[in-house]
């Protein structure tokens, strides 16, 4: 039995995650336009309990300042009517011409100057709606050829701008933090910031980098062959885990957006697995939004959409479900133990014991017997074996 989703479950959708009409590099839209206000009153009812957005799915790029202030007003009724909430809202800096270049690292200073004062335009829309998290996926950020990006100047540009935009929100007191989306490729041949460790060590050059941290997409670790779950756990360890977009991938090809859990749904299982339970030894826990930015095959009509946006949630629920069985069930805690999960949460030196004392310990290496250490029997094969068994309910 599936469960249905309820707002503490905490799911959010990008508008334009359902709002895609298909249209890709080799062919025409098969879907009609959705209304924004509409798609949201429709994931308010599948039981989402957020919705965000780019500035131009909502407003669409050129607007004037009074259909602007008319749609926005729209939207908020329809906020208040349904009691959906705007976790998150990002800018497109990636569509119109102007940007194929990138926006903060675009070789033409006017369009930097443009993307900024955009980015700053959706800085305040946010805060406006009582978002907390605002991300920033540079997909334009990049280049094809290695001769055409100076990549020094360009990480001066990018840090220059994302600082800039930072200040904005400290000055203007808004509760809002930034989450950088690396991707590794498409839609440029190298993007900047490919990976989750790229954008941390990125994050800390930065001069405010507080209130910078990461929004890691399942598909996009996956693209560049990385683990998805290992990657947001070291975002959790170094505290900057601000959002996740989930989704599947079937390994490294195009971006796929497929919905969660219907790329590699064992790794599914263990994003769930930590995202719900945490560290086996406790530790940073994520308690942000469940925000699926996925996109409904081409293949579906309208009826697929929310086939699909439902698929995302169910697939979730079942997961977590199952993790946290996996979690209470006493042969996996004995398992643990004899693979020494535990164990590894034991500092490496005990409490007061210094270097010298390590060294003074005979013990530790003159007279340790390495070989019979070597024969140390971890037990992991058992270990995912009950988590594949827990995956498939056959536990
Ligand atoms: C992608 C990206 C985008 C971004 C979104 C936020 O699939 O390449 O996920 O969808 O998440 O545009 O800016
Ligand atoms: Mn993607
Ligand atoms: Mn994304």
């Amino acid at each position: 039995m599936v469960s249905k989703p309820t707002r503490d479950d905490k799911f959010s959708f990008g508008l334009w995650t359902v709002g895609w009409e298909a249209r890709d590099q080799f062919g025409d839209a098969t879907r009609p336009h959705l209304d924004p206000i509409e798609a949201s009153r429709k994931l308010a009812d599948l039981g989402a309990y957020g919705v965000t957005f780019h500035d131009d799915d909502l407003v669409p790029f050129g607007s004037s300042d009074t259909e602007r202030e008319r749609i926005i007003g729209d939207f908020k009724k329809m906020l208040d009517e349904t009691g959906l909430v705007v976790p998150m809202v990002t800018t497109n800096t990636f569509s119109h011409p102007i940007f194929k270049d990138g926006a903060f690292t675009s070789n033409d200073r006017q369009v930097r100057r443009y993307g900024l004062r955009k980015v700053i335009r959706q800085v305040d829309l946010a805060a406006e709606l009582g978002a907390n998290v605002f991300v920033m996926w540079g997909g334009r950020e990049g280049a094809e050829y290695d001769g055409s990006k100076d990549i020094n100047a360009a990480l001066d540009r990018y840090a220059e701008g994302i600082d800039t935009v930072a200040a904005y929100i400290k000055d203007k007191g808004y509760d809002l933090r930034i989450a950088i989306e690396p991707k590794p490729n498409e839609p440029r041949g190298d993007i900047l910031l490919p990976t989750v460790g790229h954008a941390l060590g990125f994050i800390a050059k930065l001069e405010n980098g507080d209130i910078v941290g990461l929004n890691p997409e399942t598909g996009h670790e996956q693209m560049a062959g990385l683990n998805y779950t290992s990657g947001i756990a070291q975002a959790l360890w170094q505290e900057k885990l601000f959002h996740i977009d989930l989704n599947g991938q079937r390994s490294i090809k195009y971006d796929q957006d497929l919905v969660f859990g219907h790329g590699d749904l064992l790794s599914a299982f263990f994003t769930v697995d930590l995202v719900e339970n945490g560290f086996p030894n406790g530790g940073p826990k994520y308690d942000g939004p469940r925000h699926f930015d996925y996109k409904p095959s081409r293949t579906e009509g309208v009826d697929g959409v929310w086939e699909s946006a439902e698929a995302n949630m169910a697939t979730y629920l079942l997961l977590k479900e199952r993790a946290v069985a996996y979690r209470a069930d006493p042969e996996v805690q004995a398992a643990w133990e004899a693979s020494g999960i535990r164990e590894l949460a034991q500092p490496t030196l005990g409490e007061g014991e210094t270097l010298d004392d390590l060294l003074a310990d005979l013990s530790v290496f003159e007279d340790a017997d390495a070989d019979a250490l070597g024969e140390r029997h971890y037990a992991f094969v058992k270990l995912n074996q009950l988590a594949v068994e827990h995956a498939l309910g056959a536990r």
